[in-house]
């Protein structure tokens, strides 16, 4: 079996990009560079990659507020027909490309009005995990370096996107039911973690039951919680001292330090998350709430569970 293919599934392999508006491309610029984001521009859009590579992730626009708006994902080629037939068969039907959006594949409306197109491309999602350990102790040497010497790995890719909305288990029906995505953990109706079929994180797209649909993080990836701790001094330094972290959490088990974006939503840096490999036939279980979303951590306010979309 190839260790990136399931051909007995059916289902998108991995997240193209996002489009949201903001109500300042400025703020935004300043804001994703001290996150640890390569910002460019192209046209009138401001777009983000990683220092990793070339691969788009995300594009802003300037607009009245900051909506989330557009989501793509990448299927394998010669899966597309058949992904799109089925998400059709399943009850979305497809929709007008929106204005100024790339138009290739398909684009559909999922339950909460969120724009998802579905298109052939490449496979960003990685096909193995290759975890770092921070660096440990050796006796008779300093293992930590001084502080003015410390160079923080910046975050490597998108890892997951996490969504909030009305109602998880009407979403669930078109990202597991249509775009074939698969359950990893859930507790209850409250938040459930979905990987992708060929391979992917532990989660590729979370769902948190809130006051309405809109966007709640955008998690990178970086290799070790010496570089989650590195990256929320980075941001307090250059004055972004809303956050949540460092802590790590039960499901999906990675590091996490939430850094607050300027228009409410949350842009989390995440170290070592479980990995699911297509080849895993991972049991996705209910856990009580106690038991599914954090295991140390400062004490978490309210904000963060606040609808930054309202
Ligand atoms: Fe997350």
């Amino acid at each position: 079996m190839s260790p990136s293919r399931r051909h007995d599934r059916l289902g998108v392999h991995s997240i193209g990009e996002f489009h949201m508006t903001v109500p300042s491309l400025a703020d935004a610029e300043r804001f994703y560079a001290a996150f640890g984001l390569r910002v460019g521009r192209d046209g009138s859009s401001l777009v983000l990659r990683t220092v990793a590579g070339e691969q788009v992730w995300g594009r802003l626009s300037e607009g009245p507020k900051k909506k989330f708006d557009r989501l793509s994902f990448h299927c394998f080629a010669d899966d597309a027909e058949r992904l799109h037939a089925h998400i059709e068969a399943q009850g979305f039907a497809p929709i007008a490309a929106p204005p100024g959006a790339d138009d290739s594949g398909r684009w559909f409306r999922d339950p909460d009005g969120l724009a998802v197109q579905v298109r052939p491309g490449p496979k960003t999602t990685i096909d193995a995990a290759a975890h770092q350990s921070p660096s440990l102790p050796v006796d008779g040497t300093r293992c930590a370096p001084y502080r003015s010497q410390v160079r923080a790995a910046l975050p490597q890719r998108l890892s997951h996107i996490a969504l909030m909305t009305p109602s998880v288990p009407a979403r669930m029906a078109f990202y597991v039911g249509a775009l074939g995505l698969r359950l990893s953990d859930r507790s209850g109706d409250g938040v459930a973690f979905l990987h992708a079929p060929h391979g992917s994180d532990h989660h590729l797209i979370a769902l948190a039951m809130g006051p309405g649909a809109a966007l709640h993080h955008l998690s990178w990836d970086v290799p070790t919680v010496e570089d989650v701790g590195s990256g929320m001094s980075r941001l307090q330094a250059a004055g972004y001292t809303t956050g949540w972290g460092v802590g790590r959490h039960v499901l999906g088990s990675n590091y996490f330090y939430y850094a607050q974006d300027p228009w409410g939503s949350w842009c989390e840096l995440s170290a070592t998350m479980d990995y699911i490999p297509a080849a895993v036939d991972w049991q996705g279980l209910d856990h009580a709430p106690e038991d599914s979303f954090y295991l140390w951590g400062p004490p978490i306010d309210p904000i963060f569970f606040a609808n930054s979309e309202a």
